[in-house]
């Protein structure tokens, strides 16, 4: 060590004098990383800067829809006005995701959402930073998608991750009044009515290279929420600092089956929004000491927000599920083995049995913007792809089990509750 300093002290490097860094040379990095990010993103979107969808091949539609892949083929064959695929080599038959939907849809296949059923609100949390939120709500829509949900993304961190993950640039491809902001700045932001207010969040909807797949991206406009609801807070009375997003999302909820909340890791007024809009938990925690220490923090944190929320509210907050999803889980590391053990044992109903491990497939595809379920050309041993995805289903398939028990739970109750008043109805006279 003291050699390669004495090397480096020798040949001048240290004695060279550096100039200061002041404000313009910190902004010329930023346009540089900015200049870096485009970069990547038009490699990852080339020609059009837009993201395409790969095609799906017959086993895997038939494996999504459940079925035997003859069987898929012979239904095909019977019914020839159905999207045959297309075939680029006679070994080889390829469909669009839309062609699953319409499949899907021509044989009356499940998930059915009942009549009236209003989508469920999932919000992906943890108030640390890498313990794969963004990650884990990309790739739970996108399941989900894929087995013939409608599913509302919505970025809620201002640094845009999942907004980038979908192709998009946040800095110079999203306005403020494209992303949530505006919304939570309610109505009359500093006694100015807002001219975009229309009552609810549909107006920055955005549909995505995914069928059935929409996103409300973000950008850091996002932060300057926090200060708006700060003074919102203090100017509006009456003013519940955690309802907006709610109230944003709840028309929302009839044009989709699952929303899903991707948020910040920090303890905002935005997140309270989340916390307070949102159905059922999913909280990511890799099984590294440092992510299990501060998680006693954060559930401490949502107990005192629910408090807090049960002070105002006419019925106290309750979720219909907060889960504990281990991620970036190293199957060989010993460490992570004895955490997972501990908290299996100390959440032994909380935590999915399933896992994501940590895999090399998702960190070489990461440079292309791409989740799993899109890459197509895998630069590698496609074995290792193939053991990511699979373990991503069953993760995935575990909270698609959860999600579809709270869609029922609450169906029946709002079925039984219809029940309820029109016997009353019929009582009257
Ligand atoms: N299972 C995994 N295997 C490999 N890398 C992962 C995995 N999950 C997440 N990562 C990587 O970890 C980093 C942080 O993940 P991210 O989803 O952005 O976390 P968060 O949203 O909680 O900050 C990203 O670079 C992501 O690609
Ligand atoms: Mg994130």
């Amino acid at each position: 060590m003291a050699a390669n300093a004495d090397t480096v002290f020798e040949s001048g490097a240290l004695a060279e004098p550096r100039a200061p860094v002041d404000s313009h040379a910190i902004a010329d990095l930023a346009q540089r990383a900015e200049r870096l990010n485009q970069t990547i993103r038009d490699r990852a979107t080339h020609p059009n800067h837009r993201k395409t969808l790969r095609k799906f091949v017959g086993t895997e539609v038939a494996d999504l829809l459940d079925l035997k892949v003859e069987t898929l083929y012979r239904r095909l064959d019977r019914h020839p006005t159905l999207p045959q695929g297309i075939t680029p080599n006679p070994r080889r038959r390829d469909f669009t995701l839309q062609e699953i939907y319409a499949l899907r849809k021509a044989f009356d296949l499940p998930p059915k959402r009942a009549p009236g059923q209003r989508g469920l609100v999932v919000s992906i949390c943890n108030f640390k930073g890498g313990v794969a939120k963004t990650t884990t709500a990309a790739h739970l829509a996108q399941y989900l998608v894929m087995h013939g949900y409608r599913v509302l993304l919505v970025d809620l961190d201002a640094q845009a991750s999942l907004t980038q993950l979908f192709g998009i640039l946040p800095h110079t491809e999203v306005g403020d009044e494209q992303t949530v902001r505006t919304f939570l700045e309610g109505p009359n932001f500093r006694g100015e009515p807002s001219p975009q207010w229309t009552g609810d969040l549909r107006y920055v909807v955005q549909e995505t290279h995914w069928a059935n797949l929409d996103l409300i991206p973000s950008n850091l406009g996002v932060y300057g929420a926090e200060f708006a609801i700060a003074a919102r807070l203090r100017d509006e009375d009456g003013f519940a600092f955690y309802r907006p997003l709610s109230e944003g999302l709840a028309p929302l909820r009839n044009d989709y089956d699952v929303i899903i909340l991707d948020t910040a890791p920090s303890l905002s007024f935005v997140n309270s929004n989340a916390m307070f809009a949102a159905d059922g938990l999913l909280i990511t925690l890799p099984p590294a000491m440092i992510d299990l220490q501060s998680s006693s923090l954060f559930f401490e944190l949502v107990a005192e927000l629910m408090e807090n929320f049960n002070r105002t509210e006419a019925s106290p907050k309750t979720y219909d599920f907060a889960s504990v999803l281990l991620t970036r889980v190293k199957p060989k590391d010993k460490t992570h083995a004895q955490i997972s053990k501990w908290i299996r044992q100390y959440f032994p109903q909380e935590t999915c049995s399933q896992t994501v491990v940590q895999s090399s497939a998702l960190e070489k595809v990461g440079p292309d913007l791409m989740t799993l379920y899109e890459v197509d050309d895998y630069d590698g041993d496609r074995r290792t792809l193939e053991r990511a995805i699979e373990a991503m289903n069953s993760a995935n398939g575990e909270v698609e089990l959860l999600i579809r028990q709270s869609l029922e739970a609450r169906a029946e109750a709002s079925s039984r509750a219809t029940v309820a008043l029109s016997s009353e109805r019929d009582k009257d006279p």
